[in-house]
């Protein structure tokens, strides 16, 4: 079995406990097993206008958190997108091959566009760049939430489309969605996933944020009209807190029941609170050590993209080669 998994980020927002237990804690768990690729996609970034000075610096704050959230950068390679250019030439590959229409009905197209006064041709392609980044690498894995599930149903048509069209290519890669955490909700609005965008200054616990302030998120997450938890049928802002408790904790769900069964709010939600503290304190300390000095950041990301360039130079001469792309 192909063992190479690749997944990334974009440098965007401010990383919260959804992005932790939704992909980065799945990702260090799984990268010893198998043969890691994580990219910050500065590129699927620009899709909509980023600040420039605010882009370089959140790019190389991702790549320290990445590594503060246990992935290893001497087993893991940790790379930024731009830095190696395969990934545009294979992305425009994609785009030829692409449907419009199969880009045209992606909800995150949809849902981001709405946003949008005027909408960059960027952000329709969007999925060709990101099916560009796993096949590049000929992935067979890619662990991400649940929010790109279709992205990457997009990304397994588009290499059976090229593989059809040109011959046995690449690899049909296979989603991997966490099985706790995939899922985390806004703490203010429980029917909405945690968003990196989100506006509420009660909707996200931030990586970075200090222990008081989780406390105080926590405590003012909402809940339901019961006293207490009733683990059979809780609303969907307790529910919500459970999950973030038990990703966090790693513990069963009888571990669970046994644990909150009835607890009332004010124990629960401190119970919470201290349960996130205790894994991002750590990671914050981490954080702050590697953020200090950012040579060893720039070196890590240098390394990376040494590492993956040769992977994508394969592959890319394989494509020249079945597309009939002038070689000379
Ligand atoms: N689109 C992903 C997101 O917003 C980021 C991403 C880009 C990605 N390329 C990827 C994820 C390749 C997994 C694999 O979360």
């Amino acid at each position: 079995m192909n063992k190479r998994i690749f997944s990334g980020m974009q440098p965007t927002g401010d990383l919260h406990i959804g992005n932790y237990l939704g992909a980065l804690k799945t990702w260090a768990r799984m990268q010893y097993d198998y043969e890691p690729i994580f990219c910050i996609v500065d590129q699927h970034a620009i899709t909509v206008y980023q600040d420039p000075a605010e882009l370089q610096r959140k790019t190389e704050d991702v790549a320290a958190l990445y590594i503060a959230a246990g992935i290893d950068p001497e087993h893991s390679a940790i790379f930024v997108q731009s830095t190696v250019p395969a990934h545009v030439e294979l992305a425009w590959v994609f785009t030829c091959i692409t449907p419009f229409g199969w880009l045209n009905r992606m909800t995150q197209f949809k849902a981001k566009s709405g946003q949008q006064e005027s909408v960059g041709t960027g952000l329709l392609c969007y999925p060709a760049l990101m099916a560009a980044d796993i096949l590049l690498y000929q992935a067979g894995i890619v662990p991400v939430g649940e929010d790109q599930a279709q992205h990457l149903e997009l990304t397994r048509d588009i290499s059976q489309r090229f593989n059809a069209l040109y011959g046995e290519t690449f690899v049909v890669p296979e989603t991997r969605l966490p099985v706790v955490g995939a899922r985390i909700m806004g703490l203010d609005e429980p029917a909405e996933k945690m968003s990196k965008s989100a506006p509420g200054a009660n909707h996200a616990v931030g990586l970075l944020d200090p222990p008081n302030r989780i406390k105080k998120l926590i405590s003012r997450a909402v809940t339901d009209s019961k006293p207490g938890v009733d683990f059979e049928d809780p609303g969907a802002g307790v529910r919500n807190l459970l999950n973030i408790y038990q990703a966090f904790a790693d513990v069963t769900n009888d571990e669970m029941k046994e644990k909150f069964d009835g607890m009332r709010y004010g124990d629960f939600k401190k119970t919470v609170a201290e349960m996130i503290v205790s894994h991002l304190e750590p990671m914050q300390k981490k954080y702050e050590e590697l953020t200090a000095d950012r040579d060893v950041i720039r070196g890590i990301l240098k390394k990376g993209a040494e590492r993956v360039t040769p992977i994508a130079h394969a592959t890319m001469d394989l494509v020249r080669e079945r597309t009939g792309l002038y070689r000379g």
